[in-house]
């Protein structure tokens, strides 16, 4: 593979790890999954067979989707005691804490999440995750705003369902936009796998000492909230927001995220890997497009962002530090025009990071991959004596 890396003999140790899930070249902006360029999925698959191929290695045939869809339909009951601790949050809790605190909390309603021992067993905590997580993501929004908790629709599909359970109330039908439908299938899908990004990360090294699913999972939650990680999303819209209150000058803001002696950066630029375009913003930018165009949404914020980034892309602090627009900076734009509230953009990063989080927790364990032990190189105090107080 062009830009594959040599593991040194220790990699056991050494924090790095083989995979054969997601390939990305951040050289040439290039994402595949299981073999298949991001482009191809997002543009002819979905998000339920895009989880599959993650987590299983192949695209399903028909048979293989409708059992997997059917496992998860199985699960999407959570248990009806959870609402005693969601209701233990103020409503002004972030969400993504609630959704941390509850996705482990599942852990002791499904003592056994942690055995998977077996295709089985793996099988079933592949699916119960799928359908239990969606749910309790959801709920972090609905405790927020004061509404009862919705339920998954059996006959309903995935994402379809996560509107449901965001928006719908009991006191006249839903039916959701299929537009913002369609387009959100295809944001979780670039938002689905990404390598060893720090949560993924976070979710294998938890893992890897046979902690449950629905533990490694919550840590995974807990990494991807920071903001120069997965609250990047929410960050960006605060910034762009920021940006219009103050006039809508865009170059003010990127004379400040080129001044070292502000801590402002760009929210929605630069990657650790990528130094050419994120192959996902690009698709993301077009998608924004697009279902602003079709909601009939006419947002000054999409107009700020690309003046921001034109901009960035033609200044030589950007360009020489090889800094471009990762998959952050427009997906926001797009929450917002389907009426997600800014701090659920981080939610919805979660739900799309899901199966692959899954994938990586999965190839770690079925490997049999040891304990996670990143060593260190120790700069401090060689050997001294000790002194007593008085001698200090
Ligand atoms: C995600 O790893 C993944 O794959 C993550 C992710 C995924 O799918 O899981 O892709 C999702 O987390 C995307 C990133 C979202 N975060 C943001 O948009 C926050 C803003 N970005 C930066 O904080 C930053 O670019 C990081 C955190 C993403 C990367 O940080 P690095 O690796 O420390 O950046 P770097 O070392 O490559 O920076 C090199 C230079 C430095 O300046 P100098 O010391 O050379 O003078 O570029 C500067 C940095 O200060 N720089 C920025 C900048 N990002 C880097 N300057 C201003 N604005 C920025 N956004």
């Amino acid at each position: 593979q062009t830009g594959a890396i040599t593991l040194d003999p220790g990699y056991k140790n050494s924090g790095s790890c083989k995979s054969e899930i997601t390939f990305l070249d951040g050289e040439k902006g290039i994402l595949r999954y299981r073999g298949y360029s991001i482009e191809d999925l997002a543009g002819k698959s979905n998000f339920i067979e895009v989880s599959y191929l993650l987590i299983f290695g192949e695209l399903p045939t028909a048979a293989e989707l409708d059992k997997f869809e059917n496992t998860i339909r199985k699960y999407t009951l959570v248990n009806e005691e959870m609402k005693n601790i969601i209701d233990g949050f103020p409503k002004t809790a972030h969400p993504m804490g609630v959704l941390a605190s509850l996705t482990s909390a599942l852990t002791a309603f499904n003592p056994k999440s942690a055995d998977v021992n077996n295709e089985k067993e793996m099988y079933e905590a592949v699916c119960k995750t799928m359908a239990k997580f969606l749910v309790i993501a959801t709920w972090t929004y609905r405790k927020a705003k004061g509404y009862p908790l919705n339920y998954y629709d059996n006959t309903k599909g995935y994402v379809e369902n996560f509107m449901q359970l965001m928006f719908g109330l009991p006191t006249a039908p839903y039916t959701p936009d299929p537009v913002v439908v369609n387009a959100l299938d295809k944001l979780f899908i670039l938002h689905a796998d990404h390598e060893q990004n720090c949560s993924t990360s976070t979710v294998r090294i938890v893992g890897s000492s046979h902690a449950g699913l629905f533990a490694s999972i919550s840590a995974g939650v807990s990494a991807l909230w920071g903001p120069l990680h997965g609250g990047a999303n929410q960050a960006v819209l605060e910034m762009l927001e920021e940006i219009q209150a103050n006039g809508g000058d865009a170059d003010k803001y990127l004379e400040k995220a080129k001044d070292k002696n502000d801590p402002f950066r760009l929210m929605g630029f630069g990657h650790r890997v990528y130094k050419n375009f994120d192959p996902r913003a690009k698709i993301i930018k077009k998608a924004a497009d697009d279902v602003l165009a079709s909601l009939g949404v006419d947002d000054p914020i999409l107009d700020i962002a690309k003046k921001l980034e034109a901009s960035a892309l033609e200044d030589e602090y950007f360009k020489s530090r090889n800094l471009y627009p990762n998959v952050d900076f427009y997906s926001g734009i797009i929450y917002r025009a389907m009426g997600i509230p800014t701090e659920m953009f981080t939610v919805l990063f979660a739900i799309g990071r899901l199966p692959g989080w899954i994938a990586q927790w999965k190839e770690m364990r079925v490997n049999k991959e040891p304990i996670g032990r990143p060593r260190q190189v120790y700069v401090g105090e060689q050997l001294r004596d000790f002194k007593a107080v008085n001698e200090r």
